[in-house]
């Protein structure tokens, strides 16, 4: 049977070092809060101006292509995840398929934030499961320091979030004993604005009742970016932290367990959990309601915060540069956030 297997991977972090005690000279917050809270001790950011979302998943797709022994010229398709592209549109992928000189190929991006990265592996699997590509690159990354609320106000997110950009090669293999089993897929919009980026945006205040049908909007020439928005510095992302935290706690061990079972294995059979870096007091949990060993779970968000789209690429790249993942490994990569989407992937590695 046809499926895909990563052939390569590589990941790719920023120079700049952000410490805990860095961000309490811009906000009121402190290094215990952070650590206590979240695990995270240091975070990376990405040189303004000289780095950007596509640069930075550039170079992690380099050295993906690289492991895998292959060039741009032989990638069929690009998959972009990231919820902080360039622009808002068009999407990295092209600017992906322009840095490398690439062929005319597909390019794709994804904006499924934390879980980005997992419905881009679903999707390139089907894609060489059907026979129709044989080189795809996967690319999940994020310059979140770009886009946050570096005032108190917005310290219960901007805390958590850092830079980076992880990649892989996906090819076709024959061989059961690798390659990616089966992936998991999962939504629910219910939750849509708990944790969400919501101005620029088409809903003109939708979301809110609001009537905003007036001369002035259609003056003002639009509603994307409004002077109301501007004033109130309604232009970063909000979450509700608690309601994350208590779904997200259900929902991981959930779209791990049904990754194992539907290929008949259990907790005891996997060798190493990898999951998205949200926050270590949710993997802890996770790790803990399965009943999971220390060295069942890879956590590096101690130095990276969280990287949303990047961090599973990033996790199981380290992971994989220690000897924790080896080849002929049970694999679970699991993601949970915004949406709220989730969603799993079973390997062989
Ligand atoms: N520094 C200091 N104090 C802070 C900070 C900060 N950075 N942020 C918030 N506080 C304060 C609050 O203002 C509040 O103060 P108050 O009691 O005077 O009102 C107090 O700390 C407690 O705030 P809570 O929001 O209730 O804190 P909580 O214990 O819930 O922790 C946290 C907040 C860490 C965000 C937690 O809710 C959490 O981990 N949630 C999950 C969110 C998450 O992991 N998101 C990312 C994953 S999802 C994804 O990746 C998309």
């Amino acid at each position: 049977m046809l499926r895909s297997k990563i052939a390569g991977i590589g990941h790719y972090v920023p120079d700049w070092v952000v410490s805990n005690d860095d961000l309490t000279k811009v906000m009121d917050t402190s290094d215990e809060w952070i650590q206590e809270r979240t695990g995270i001790r240091e975070r990376r950011y990405g040189a303004r101006h000289q780095e950007s979302t596509s640069s930075m998943g550039v170079a992690a797709a380099k050295i993906a292509m690289e492991n895998a022994g292959v060039g741009p010229e032989d990638i069929d398709f690009v998959i972009f995840a990231t919820l902080s592209p360039d622009y808002y549109f068009p999407g990295c992928g092209v600017l992906v398929q322009r840095a490398l000189k690439m062929r005319d190929v597909g390019a794709l991006d994804v904006r499924n934030q934390c879980s980005g990265f997992i419905y881009g592996l679903s999707v390139g699997d089907q894609f060489i499961r059907s026979g129709m590509y044989k080189n795809i690159l996967l690319i999940g990354a994020e310059f979140h320091s770009m886009g946050l609320d570096f005032s108190t106000r917005g310290r219960n997110v901007t805390v958590i979030f850092g830079d980076g950009a992880g990649a892989v090669v996906l090819q076709p293999t024959e061989d059961e004993n690798e390659g990616v089993l089966s992936t998991h897929l999962h939504s629910d919009g219910e939750y849509a604005e708990k944790l969400a980026f919501i101005n620029p945006g088409s809903h003109g205040g939708y979301h809110l009742g609001t009537d905003r049908f007036g001369y002035e909007d259609l003056e003002f020439g639009g509603v994307f970016l409004t002077p109301k928005m501007w004033e109130e510095q309604d232009l970063f992302p909000n979450m509700e932290g608690q309601a994350v935290f208590k779904i997200a706690v259900q929902k991981f061990p959930e779209v791990i367990m049904e990754a194992l079972e539907a290929n008949g294995y259990g907790i005891s059979d996997l060798d190493m959990l990898i999951p998205h870096q949200a926050n270590l007091r949710i993997s802890q949990f996770v790790q803990k309601r399965l009943q999971l060993r220390d060295d069942q779970v890879f956590n590096n968000i101690q130095k990276y915060g969280n990287t949303t789209a990047a961090s599973v690429p990033i996790a199981l790249c380290e992971a994989w540069q220690e000897g924790k993942v080896k080849k002929g490994d049970l694999v679970c990569l699991a993601a949970f956030g915004s949406g709220f989407t989730w969603g799993s992937a079973l390997l062989r590695w």
